[in-house]
């Protein structure tokens, strides 16, 4: 919250006595588009649906059925890729790059029938078919819900639209999690992912160093307090004028860059700060407050547990158990590729160095000295570094 707060308060001192708004660098134009249009702007066919799970929400679930280089035939079904943003983005975490650089368009021009989830609360999927997103009932939910519900809704309908018997699954920091949870909790589910594709994994954050989750363990009634319980990081316009409008301006390049690596760690080389106007208007997507609650629970513990709702008779309620349970992904029997970064913050190599290990069926890792959190999505190296190296293995797995 504060940093919304630092930067509308350079709007206020700043902006009017300087004329600094008259100063425009140039500007892409994908920061004031939402999903389908900066797919079509590129020039690739796109899809979107309404999804609804099991307990409600309405999902906005994304497809490139086929590429640029690969477009003839294309009645023809093609296997099928999807991938799953983390926390606080969206599915414009894969789509944001130059279309040589971004997972989604690089996928669809290998020949692959590209999906891309959105997460209950997070810009594309704020709907629901009785609550509105002005009650707290909406927003009481964290990653347990994305895990119990929205993964399985997603995978289901693919599932079911495409006729594939399995699918290959990309996920990326909460990505991560959820597929840790629901691969090792719902078999059904499991058995339909061919190869999972870890990047950044994150499942217990004993030694996270990211500011923000220390933030939300240290500000928990602070944040309570200013978003009254419900929304974390909200109102899409506000942002989507940061990112459009000040991010191109000389004076704000600085701080808009701070506030993305706020996230997630700092390295500026390999960024391309041409395009930190796109990043800022698409994240932080949102999620609930008590999402960033539930990681700060997590915070500084050696396990990952469900969300715990504050008292024994309340946990009773929703676990049968007067304490949240335990995740434990040693029961996960996916075949599982990960990429991790020693210079990042949130899902911390220490806590990575205990994950891995647990992974049952491993099937390939790499760890990037100097990758950040965000680096695994827009690293100018990254389709070296990380997504040539998918490709190849889901072409080795037909
Ligand atoms: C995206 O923008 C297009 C064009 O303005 C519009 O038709 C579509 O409904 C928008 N989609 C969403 C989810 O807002
Ligand atoms: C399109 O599909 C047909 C029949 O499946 C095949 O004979 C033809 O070679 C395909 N064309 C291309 C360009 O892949
Ligand atoms: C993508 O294209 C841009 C512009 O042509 C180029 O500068 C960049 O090096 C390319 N990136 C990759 C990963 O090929
Ligand atoms: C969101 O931000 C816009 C400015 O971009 C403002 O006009 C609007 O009132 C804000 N909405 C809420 C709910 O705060
Ligand atoms: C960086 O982004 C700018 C603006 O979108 C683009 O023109 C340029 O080609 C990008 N550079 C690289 C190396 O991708
Ligand atoms: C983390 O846990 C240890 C031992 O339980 C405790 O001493 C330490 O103060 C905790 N750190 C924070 C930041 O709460
Ligand atoms: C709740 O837990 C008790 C004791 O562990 C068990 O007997 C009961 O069947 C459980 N109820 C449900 C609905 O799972
Ligand atoms: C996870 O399950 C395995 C096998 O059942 C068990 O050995 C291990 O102790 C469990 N881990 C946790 C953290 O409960």
């Amino acid at each position: 919250m504060w940093y919304l707060f630092k930067v509308m308060s350079f709007i206020l001192i700043l902006g009017t006595t300087h004329g600094v708004f008259r100063k425009q660098r140039s500007v892409n134009p994908e920061a004031s588009m939402n999903i389908s249009q900066i797919i079509s702007y590129w020039g690739y066919p796109d899809e979107e649906y309404d999804i609804t799970t099991e307990d409600g929400y309405i999902l906005g679930l994304y497809r490139i059925p086929y590429g640029k280089t690969n477009s003839e035939n294309n009645s023809v079904q093609r296997l099928v890729v999807y991938l799953q943003h983390g926390l606080l983005t969206s599915a414009s975490s894969w789509i944001s790059n130059l279309p040589n650089n971004s997972l989604g368009f690089l996928l669809a021009d290998a020949g692959y029938d590209v999906w891309m989830g959105n997460s209950r609360g997070t810009t594309w999927s704020r709907k629901h078919l009785y609550l509105t997103t002005n009650s707290k009932e909406f927003w009481a939910f964290s990653f347990d819900e994305m895990a119990k519900y929205d993964l399985p809704a997603s995978i289901d309908f693919i599932v079911k639209q495409t006729q594939q018997q399995q699918i290959f699954y990309v996920g990326h920091s909460q990505g991560t999690t959820i597929a840790f949870i629901t691969f090792s909790t719902i078999p059904k589910i499991a058995e339909r992912i061919k190869v999972f594709f870890a990047l950044a994994p994150v499942f217990s954050i004993k030694y996270s160093k990211s500011p923000l989750i220390k933030m939300a363990y240290n500000w928990k009634s602070l944040i309570k307090f200013f978003s009254g319980s419900k929304e974390f990081l909200p109102n899409t316009s506000f942002k989507r004028f940061v990112g459009s409008k000040l991010c191109p301006l000389k004076i704000f390049v600085k701080i808009c860059r701070d506030v993305l690596f706020m996230i997630s760690g700092y390295d500026l080389k390999n960024l391309n700060t041409s395009r930190v106007d796109v990043y800022m208007s698409q994240n932080p997507a949102g999620t609930s407050v008590q999402n960033m609650v539930h990681w700060s629970q997590l915070f500084n513990s050696s396990h990952l547990k469900a969300f715990d709702w504050g008292s024994p008779d309340l946990n009773l309620v929703h676990f049968n158990q007067t304490t949240s349970p335990l995740y434990n992904v040693t029961s996960m029997n996916v075949p599982t590729a990960t990429w991790s970064g020693d210079s990042d913050l949130l899902a911390d190599p220490e806590d990575v160095k205990i994950l891995l290990p647990e992974i049952t069926n491993h099937i390939y890792h790499k760890t990037i000295s100097y990758y950040n959190h965000v680096d695994f999505l827009f690293g100018l190296d990254v389709y070296h570094q990380v997504y040539s190296e998918i490709i190849d293995i889901i072409q080795g797995n037909p």
